[in-house]
């Protein structure tokens, strides 16, 4: 199995460095535009082989896609991180023509491969990235939810006291600040409504905190956060290569799923050999189906404005 990691920077160095650690493909190419970084990064990260005990042969590359040929998986973290203050959807100008040109060189190497997008504004990316190449619509994997339930069941299991682990909680819609939704009346610790634990005024918190997650990071490290996404990345590769069928969020196209058309989300998937493979109706009640109409109305929004770039 090959995977390749697309931009060298925090997060695509993180992503690969879980990748290589769990022994996911024999290979793993690392690829940046700016010059030596890949190569620099994967040298270093060879170099933690035998203290880790991994055998996955890392590759950097400085923009040079031949390298990545026959990738099984691709995972595209390039373009520009947000800076403290900023939203995800700024980036949207200089980020789209970069995830572009990325898909298209990727695909003359690697025809077959499941892309996950992870570049922001990751729900037009992940748009743009199924415009752009036209491949069949379960190849193309949006990362967001999967990071944003992480985080969730992370700022539940602050107020219940309990482990993470222990915690389901999904966050669908939007990968933004302001549309994604923490579906808290759905969570559950083992089986047991986590509402039943929490007072109103800490489920109101639980849900902001886990909206504003990747904000309130960029503001305390003055950048993008990269474990989480990183690793949340890694998962997903996982789940793809292990044809797991494990269940994340994941921003897919949705052609009347979930009430929407026409348009990348986040919903609950299984993640398999063939990339996205079942969407999973969570059955939304009223309200929730209501914030996510909302959601969708943001992000398609944001697509709209990829056709004035
Ligand atoms: C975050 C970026 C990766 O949420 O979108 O940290």
């Amino acid at each position: 199995m090959k995977v390749t990691v697309v931009g060298a920077g925090a997060v695509g160095a993180t992503c690969a460095d879980n990748i290589a650690r769990k022994e996911l493909c024999n290979e793993l190419v690392l690829l940046d535009i700016k010059e030596g970084i890949a190569e620099g990064k994967a040298q270093d990260m060879m170099q933690t082989a035998t203290l880790l005990g991994f055998d996955t042969k890392i590759v950097g590359s400085t923009n040079d896609y031949s390298k990545t040929a026959g990738s099984d998986v691709v995972v595209i973290t390039s373009g520009l991180p947000r800076k403290p203050g900023m939203t995800r959807e700024e980036l949207i100008g200089v980020n789209a023509g970069i995830v572009k040109g990325v898909c298209e060189n990727i695909l003359k190497y690697s025809p077959n491969a499941i892309i996950i997008v992870i570049s922001n504004p990751m729900d037009t990316m992940t748009y743009l990235a199924l415009q752009s190449t036209r491949l069949p619509k379960n190849r193309i994997i949006g990362m967001g939810g999967t990071l944003d339930s992480s985080r969730f069941k992370y700022q539940l299991s602050q107020h219940l006291g309990c482990s993470p682990s222990d915690l389901n909680a999904v966050v669908v819609g939007g990968h933004g600040d302001t549309t994604m939704i923490p579906l808290i009346n759905k969570a559950t610790w083992n089986s047991v409504p986590v509402t039943q634990f929490l007072s109103a005024e800490q489920q109101e918190k639980i849900v902001k905190d886990t909206m504003v997650g990747g904000a309130m990071l960029t503001a305390l490290i003055g950048t993008s956060a990269w474990y989480a996404p990183g690793a949340a990345g890694a998962a997903l590769v996982e789940s793809i290569l292990r044809d797991e069928k494990k269940l994340f969020t994941c921003c897919v196209a949705l052609d009347g799923e979930y009430g929407q058309k026409d348009i990348c989300l986040g919903v609950p998937v299984t993640i398999g050999k063939n990339g996205w493979e079942k969407i999973i109706d969570f059955g939304l009640t009223a309200d929730e189906q209501a914030a996510f109409d909302k959601s969708a109305a943001a992000v398609r929004s944001m697509n709209d404005v990829l056709a004035t770039l």
